[in-house]
């Protein structure tokens, strides 16, 4: 029986809404199969609440650069329920209407750059610091750990990076798994249990990857449920031993 609750944060960007998509038929299989639990979906928009529904999916609003928006969110979840299983942060940013990743330094501009921080390295480290209650009460053991996760980037590895280029999204990303990694060892000696991963989801078909999908082979270029499915199939696959991992769609190990 599922009686988890999951957080997807960004539910309705391109990655997340599949993701919560995912969770919901999940959730409804196993109660097509008499197995009725009290599983839940909490799902967050930034600009706009979509029109997307369903019975054991709750929609609240959050602005990952505002730590205000994150906390009160949360609390919003709090009165809702005592424990979260897991969290999936899927918000990420790497164009906006008047910058694209730099080619060359000479385009890097302060503002992107700083924003590209805030939102892609520093916004989990404080939805960490707000829901560590929640995940405190998850069930869990070694084996079923609690999870953090958070969609990272295979550009964030500095050992991969033979390209160059993508100042801001690159050294964004880096930053973030850094971050993730400092929790995982902060949480191994005070929040028993709890798996903290980064993740590459693949190249996949979404607006934040549409403007750099030429060089993409069709083969190569995942649907957001085929990633969606794939990321969740890695995260049930985690154990507490693992938190701490950068790992990719398949569960395949990324260097740092
Ligand atoms: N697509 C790929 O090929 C690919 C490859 C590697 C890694 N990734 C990573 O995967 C994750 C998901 O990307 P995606 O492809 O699904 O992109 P996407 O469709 O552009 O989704 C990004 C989401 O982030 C949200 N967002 C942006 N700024 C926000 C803020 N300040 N507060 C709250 N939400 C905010 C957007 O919401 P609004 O539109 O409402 O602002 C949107 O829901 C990102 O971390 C990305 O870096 C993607």
């Amino acid at each position: 029986m599922n009686n988890k609750n999951y957080l997807i944060i960004g539910g309705t960007g391109g990655i997340g809404q599949a993701i919560v998509k995912e969770l919901l038929q999940r959730i409804a299989n196993e109660q097509s199969d008499e197995n009725i639990g009290n599983a839940r979906v909490y799902a967050t928009y930034h600009k706009s609440q979509p029109d997307f529904a369903a019975d054991n999916l709750y929609w609240l609003p959050m602005d990952v650069s505002d730590e205000d928006s994150i906390e009160q969110a949360i609390a919003d979840i709090k009165q809702q329920t005592s424990h979260i299983d897991w969290v999936i942060n899927c918000v990420g940013l790497l164009h906006t209407a008047h910058n694209q990743p730099e080619k060359a330094l000479r385009q890097l501009e302060t503002d992107f750059f700083l924003q590209s921080m805030q939102i892609n390295a520093l916004a989990s480290l404080l939805i960490a610091k707000h829901i560590r209650p929640l995940l405190a009460k998850a069930e869990r053991d070694a084996d079923q750990p609690a999870i953090f996760a958070t969609i990272s980037a295979r550009v964030g590895s500095i050992t991969d990076n033979h390209l160059g280029g993508w100042y801001s999204y690159r050294m964004s990303k880096a930053a973030l798994n850094m971050g993730m990694r400092n929790l995982s060892i902060e949480w191994s000696r005070s929040l028993k249990d709890v798996c903290v991963v980064v993740m590459q989801p693949g190249t996949v078909d979404t607006q934040l990857s549409s403007p750099f999908q030429s060089n993409v082979a069709d083969e190569k270029l995942f649907s957001p449920a085929y990633s969606a499915k794939r990321l969740l199939e890695v995260l049930d696959s985690m154990s507490a031993a693992q938190s701490g991992s950068f790992v990719d769609w398949a569960g395949e190990s990324i260097a740092w």
